[in-house]
């Protein structure tokens, strides 16, 4: 075999063997080089972020081919179904191994409606909770598909399977800061899966009613407080932000052409039990438990940074009433026969407190003393506060928030410490 400069280079160290081989059993060279081309393909999809942490598009990733088959169309059937004697929904739950999606789920399967979930269990934050949460559900009769919604086949064979009537759309990618690190995920998730998910609702026959999560980050750098929904919101001060926004101007292409009934629910700052640790009254907790330091931010000027914490229960029953109020849709199968309901809602709790305001009840339910460290807020995405006018939502959905930061984070504190004081595997606590 003779020896080029790129052979030589390049082959020396790394295929002694193989190069052996080849020198004993000779092989045109062209030969070797298609082997070795298949093999960095090989690596290349397999190892590369461009293959993670899902394919788009209809590309069916080997995680997901897990779906299909009779037993397992039986699992789904089950658990969107009515229960007997029911005039009830059935809805499809995306995002349902989730912090909102299980709480959500699991009290719609409570009052008798028929659940699906669809989660892709990413691993943005500790997996082993949503399992914990798909657990709980699983017993409560609610199936939880491991899909992505970017999955479209998946998508269209649910609906095959499930003549959903409503679906309650939460799968997104959260958070604020975690934009900055892993702005493809945002995009994948909050802006490519909204389409997937709202091209599979036109595409059913009948078309279900559409209810997704937005965000109070739409409100961006407004000061006029309290947000309302007729607030502008085109300056977002997050990628996060920028693709709720996005998902609004979606959904209403999607209810203009095809006449898909949409309503978009604005939620501002969720908290309470089975909560996500990425969120600042969860990491706190853990961190004032261990004795280490916590960062609270300030504004300009010491200005104090405040949120319109809302308590979980007070979102389900937002949820609740957006679906229950929700007209249906009037197109079918990808045809519209006339206008239909396009809406957005605050759902807040009315009540801004100081972030060092949560931490001193904090403290109180710990009984043990947080480790201060006021620092400036970074501007990667936050806004220095929110305040939810929620008049709208009282009026058209019956919300009416009733819990208070401090009952709130005490149910809070309960359940953190059962759960994790048995290394995070007991689930006795219920949704
Ligand atoms: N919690 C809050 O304070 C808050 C505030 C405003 C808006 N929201 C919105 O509410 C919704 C629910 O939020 P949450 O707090 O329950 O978050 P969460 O992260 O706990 O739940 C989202 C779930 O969606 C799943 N998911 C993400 N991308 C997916 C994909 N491509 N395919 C399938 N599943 C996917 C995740 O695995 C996760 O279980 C989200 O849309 C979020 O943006 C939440
Ligand atoms: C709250 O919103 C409603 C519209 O839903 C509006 O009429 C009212 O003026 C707003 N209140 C405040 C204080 O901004």
């Amino acid at each position: 075999m003779e020896k080029s400069p790129f052979h030589h280079h390049y082959h020396h160290h790394h295929l002694h063997h193989a190069q052996r081989l080849l020198l004993r059993y000779p092989l045109p060279k062209f030969v070797l080089l298609s082997l070795l081309l298949v093999v960095a393909l090989f690596f290349f999809f397999h190892f590369s972020p461009l293959s993670s942490p899902a394919p788009s598009g209809d590309r069916r990733s080997l995680r997901s081919a897990a779906w299909g088959g009779s037993l397992w169309e039986k699992r789904v059937r089950s658990s969107a179904r009515v229960k007997a004697g029911r005039r009830g929904a059935s809805v499809l739950v995306t995002g349902a191994a989730g912090f909102v999606g299980s709480h959500v789920a699991a009290a719609l399967k409570r009052r008798g409606d028929g659940v699906l979930g669809l989660d892709n269990f990413n691993d943005y934050y500790e997996p082993s909770l949503k399992r914990a949460r798909q657990a709980l559900l699983e017993r409560a009769g609610v199936f939880v598909v491991e899909g992505d919604i970017n999955d479209g086949a998946l998508l269209r064979k649910l609906f095959d399977v499930v003549p959903f009537t409503h679906v309650l759309h939460l799968a997104a990618q959260a958070g604020v800061r975690y934009a900055m690190r892993n702005p493809s995920s945002y995009v994948h998730s909050n802006v490519a899966g909204l389409v997937s998910v709202l091209e599979a609702a036109k595409s059913a026959s009948p078309h279900p009613a559409v209810v997704w999560a937005s965000s109070s980050s739409v409100y961006g750098l407004n000061t006029k407080v309290p947000f309302s929904e007729s607030d502008r919101t085109d300056r977002p001060a997050s990628l996060y932000a920028a693709t709720k926004k996005a998902g609004e101007e979606i959904a209403h292409v999607y209810n203009h052409i095809y006449g898909l009934s949409i309503t978009g629910l604005r939620f501002f700052t969720v908290y309470g039990p089975w909560g996500r640790p990425d969120m600042a009254y969860f990491f706190f907790t853990r961190d004032i438990l261990r004795g280490k330091a916590i960062s609270i931010f300030e504004g300009p000027n010491h200005a104090t940074v405040a949120r319109d914490f809302t308590y979980i229960d007070d979102i389900v029953s937002g949820c609740l009433g957006a679906l229950d109020t929700a007209e249906k849709s009037t197109g079918t199968g990808g045809k519209k026969r006339g206008p239909a309901q396009l809406r957005v809602f605050n759902l807040g709790n009315t009540s801004p407190v100081p972030v060092s305001d949560l931490v001193a009840i904090l403290e109180k339910l710990l009984k043990k003393k947080a480790d201060r460290k006021v620092v400036k807020m970074p501007r990667n995405g936050d806004v220095q506060f929110t305040h939810a006018n929620i008049s709208l939502a009282q009026r058209e959905l019956g919300y009416h928030p009733t819990t208070d930061l401090q009952t709130g984070l005490k149910r809070f504190v309960k359940w953190y410490l059962d759960y994790y004081s048995s290394g995070g595997k007991k689930s006795s606590y219920s949704l």
